[in-house]
C-alpha cells in the first residue's frame, strides 16, 4: 500500500499516482488594484509551472476564487503558501477531489472571470 502524499487531506489517501484538483474561495484582506494582481498571477504561475501545477484564478469584487490541479503533494505545496498569504483571509476549500484529467491543463494560473470558476466548480460559495 503506497503512503498517502499529503498532511492536509490524509483522509483522500492520495497517492503520487493520483492527480486532484483543490478549489476555494477567500476574501481580500487588502485593495487589490490591477498590477498588484498581476504582480501576484504572475509569481504564482511561475511557481505553478516549477510544480506542474495548473488552473485558474478569479477576483471580483473583492473576493477571490481558485481552481488549481496537479499531483497532491504538489497541489499541498502550493496550498501551504496560499494559507499562509496576508493578502487574503476567510479561505475556504472544497477540500481535494481526484480527478482523471486536468481542465486547465494549459495554464500554470490564469485569472478568468467569476462565472467561469462557478461554471467549473458549482458548489464553491464565490
Ligand atoms: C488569492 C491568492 C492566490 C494565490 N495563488 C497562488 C498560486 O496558485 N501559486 C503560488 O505559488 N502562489 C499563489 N499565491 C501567492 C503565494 O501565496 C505567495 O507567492 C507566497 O505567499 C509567497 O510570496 P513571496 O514569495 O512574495 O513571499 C496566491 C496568493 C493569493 C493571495
Amino acid at each position: 500500500m503506497p503512503k498517502p502524499a499529503t498532511k492536509y487531506f490524509p483522509e483522500g489517501n492520495y497517492t503520487e499516482l493520483d492527480l486532484v484538483t483543490l478549489s476555494y474561495v477567500s476574501d481580500a484582506a487588502e485593495e487589490f488594484g490591477i498590477l498588484s494582481l498581476m504582480q501576484m498571477v504572475d509569481k504564482a504561475s511561475r511557481r505553478n509551472k516549477a510544480l506542474n501545477v495548473t488552473g485558474v484564478l478569479s477576483f471580483d469584487n473583492g473576493r477571490f476564487g481558485q481552481i488549481l490541479e496537479g499531483k497532491p503533494k504538489d497541489v499541498e505545496a502550493v496550498w501551504e503558501l496560499i494559507l499562509k498569504d496576508p493578502r487574503h483571509t476567510n479561505v475556504v476549500s472544497l477540500g481535494m477531489k481526484k480527478i482523471n484529467a486536468r481542465r486547465f491543463a494549459n495554464w500554470s494560473m490564469r485569472l478568468c472571470g467569476r462565472e467561469e470558476i462557478v461554471a467549473a466548480e458549482p458548489q464553491l460559495k464565490i
